[in-house]
């Protein structure tokens, strides 16, 4: 087991109409003039976003929203928001929504406090970041893990570019959870949801031999991913299903809080490759993941079969005492199992037009630092290596 760390102090409140406490916990982390994020308007139909201002406003709270964020959250918004906030003088952000919104959140409580600094440099890292405001979130939607993370993303349309930023201080100081709240989801949406929580386990799970041992670690993630896609299926024919959403929504957190991680290593390419997707074609997040995970999987796996036979067994039954056909029963039943969701496996099921190898090479660029760094750990892929991925997927 490799060494660790793990500081996870965000507040969970989790079940039904605990947004209704959302006065009293923003009081206990300290806020008095509160900006709120939200997306693209869901929250103001729902009814959540009035529910929220009415139960700071009976705390005495002062509180400003604004909207407008869309999924694949960019940097210019952001910006834009930022501003806002200083103006109104905000001492704590709110985040009501998706990953979109909350992500967005995190970017505004870290361009608000540090007024005087290039934010683009801040988020590269260029700058380090040394001060936050806390913030604090209203979730809607089980995905990303933003809820409990330290990272947050944003893309930067000039050039192309969907970078995350990894910060203890983006680890939201509260975060409510309501799987109600999840009701009045898209249906797509919740599949793209079950596919990231996935990925978020299993880009930890499988990784380069230097970060195995950890049995715990290993046993919880087989258990959060068995337990995601029992209630997946559940989830994707009713997601008024109050047990499977909560199942879903507490998996989406501790998929990602670095629970399903400890003691080893990541190895995050397909979320790096993915990203390209939607930087480039605004593909939504957990399609990104599906249309990749399979190809990458078949590029790698040879370097690692007894890990992926192991995850074949454990996560999805199968019994084969062959390690290499278990491997490769593991991975069909994954990318099946996407399809049974209805999420693209392949950039045509996507809508993703990529008709020349030039286009290819571009796409490798950003995950790869223009043919400069390797993705992963498993293999560390090349740009070389990436071009071929997306060339696998693209049909
Ligand atoms: O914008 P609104 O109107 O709210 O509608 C959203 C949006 O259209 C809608 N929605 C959300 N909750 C709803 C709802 N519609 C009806 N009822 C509800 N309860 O769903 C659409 C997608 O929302 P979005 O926030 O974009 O989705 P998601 O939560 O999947 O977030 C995706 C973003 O998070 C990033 C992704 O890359 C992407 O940019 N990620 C963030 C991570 C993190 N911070 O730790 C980790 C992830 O790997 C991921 O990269
Ligand atoms: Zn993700």
């Amino acid at each position: 087991m490799l060494s660790f760390e793990q500081h996870t102090p965000t507040k969970v409140v989790f079940g039904k109409d605990t947004e209704m406490q959302v006065g009293k916990l923003v009081k206990e982390f300290g806020g008095t003039r509160v900006f709120i994020v939200y997306g693209g308007g869901s929250v103001v139909r729902s009814g959540l976003l009035d529910r929220v201002v009415k139960q700071l406003e009976a705390e005495d709270i002062i509180c400003r929203a604004s909207g407008g964020v869309k999924p694949n959250p960019t940097l210019a918004k952001a910006k834009e928001l930022i501003a806002e906030s200083i103006a109104f003088g905000a001492d704590f952000i709110l985040a009501v929504g998706g990953g979109s919104a909350i992500d967005t959140g995190k970017a505004v409580a870290h361009g608000t406090a540090n007024p005087d600094k290039d934010f683009w440099e801040l988020w590269l890292k260029k700058i380090p970041l040394t001060k936050s405001l806390p913030i604090g979130c209203v979730l809607t939607l089980s995905a990303t893990g933003t809820e409990m993370s330290n990272s947050a993303v944003l893309t930067n349309e000039e050039i192309h570019s969907k970078k995350g930023l990894s910060t203890p201080f983006n680890r939201p100081a509260f975060s409510i959870m309501n799987p109600e709240l999840t009701y009045t989801l898209p249906d797509y949406q919740v599949r793209c949801g079950i596919v990231d929580i996935m990925m978020h386990t299993m880009d930890r799970y499988f990784c380069g031999s230097a970060g195995w041992g950890n049995e715990l670690t290993d046993q919880i993630a087989e258990s959060v991913l068995r337990v995601t896609i029992a209630a997946g299926r559940v989830a994707a024919k009713n997601k008024c299903d109050y047990d499977a959403m909560s199942e879903l929504m507490w998996a989406g957190s501790l998929s990602h809080n670095g629970l399903t991680g400890l003691g080893g290593i990541r190895d995050f390419s397909t979320h790096g490759l993915g990203h390209s997707l939607s930087a480039w074609f605004d593909t939504a997040h957990g399609a990104s993941l599906s249309v990749l995970w399979g190809w990458f999987a078949e590029y790698v796996w040879r370097e690692i079969p007894s890990r992926f036979a192991r995850y074949a067994r454990n996560v999805w039954g199968i019994v084969e005492e062959d390690d290499e056909k278990a491997a490769l029963a593991g991975i069909k039943a994954t990318v099946d199992y996407f399809k049974e969701l209805e999420m693209p496996t392949c950039f045509s099921e996507a809508d993703i037009p990529v008709q020349s190898e030039e286009m290819l090479a571009t796409l490798a660029d950003a995950p790869t630092a223009n043919g400069t760094g390797t993705l992963g750990s498993i293999k560390k892929l090349t740009k070389a290596d990436a071009i071929e991925i997306y060339r696998m997927a693209n049909h």
